[in-house]
């Protein structure tokens, strides 16, 4: 059974963007993979993601917006992640568990939830292998400029203060630093770089993962 490599960072870190580059350097090399997002990803967990992005879900206090997402990826696992883990199948997610902690847990301040998030993400890993995470490191603020310039669609959480952002940003860091304690793989990317050179960084750390036995 495979790992799943999830690419992680805030707003307008290039996410999306290195993903689309991911996939053309993938086909060219005839690697086959499923490229997946969340929250969504199955056909229950992109109606979670319509409510999650309502202005219902905006208001939703932390638990909520926990529960919400959790029950997201219970679906996402069961009909897209852990049947491609099985046949083999490379899996990109863009956004993973990593994301519930920075934007649940350390940006909406709901500390009180931490213990609940790791017990909640033991039962979920159960019978998998721990995901390989890529995080596309960039300041918030250049993040935020990002999207900005960007233009396009936008949803509420890129609209928040640059202090939300930051706790985003001390929250994915937190995450990481527990999951390395915990023996997981964590591999940081320099987001600032040149598009081309963040494509290929991602891109070795995949093949690396594909050498994996
Ligand atoms: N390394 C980079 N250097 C400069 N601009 C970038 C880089 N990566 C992404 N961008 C631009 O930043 C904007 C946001 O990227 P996007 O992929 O939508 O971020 P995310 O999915 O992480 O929110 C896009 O306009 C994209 O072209
Ligand atoms: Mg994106």
């Amino acid at each position: 059974m495979r790992r799943l490599i999830v690419l992680e960072g805030g707003e307008g870190a290039g996410k999306s963007t290195v993903l689309k580059l991911v996939r053309q350097k993938l086909d060219e090399q005839d690697i086959p993979y499923l490229l997946t997002r969340e929250p969504g990803g199955s056909l229950c967990a992109e109606l979670i993601r319509d409510l999650i992005f309502s202005d219902e879900g905006k208001a939703a206090d932390a638990l909520t917006q926990f529960c919400l997402f959790w029950a997201a990826r219970a679906s996402h696992l069961q009909w897209q992640i852990r049947p491609a883990l099985r046949s083999d199948c490379v899996v990109l997610s863009d956004r993973y568990d990593a994301s519930t902690f920075a934007y649940q847990i350390a940006a909406k301040n709901g500390q009180d939830l931490a213990s609940l998030f790791w017990t909640t993400r033991e039962m979920f890993q159960r019978g998998m292998l721990e995901p390989l995470y890529i995080y596309l490191d960039v300041p918030p603020e250049i993040g935020l400029a990002r999207v900005q310039s960007r233009g396009g669609k936008t949803t509420h959480f890129d609209d928040e203060k640059i202090d939300f952002h930051r706790r985003v940003a001390e929250g994915f860091s937190q995450f990481f630093q527990t999951i390395e304690a915990r023996g997981g793989r964590v591999a940081v990317v320099n987001a600032q770089l040149p598009l081309e050179a963040v494509v290929q960084r991602v891109v070795t750390e995949i093949l690396i993962e594909l050498r994996q036995p």
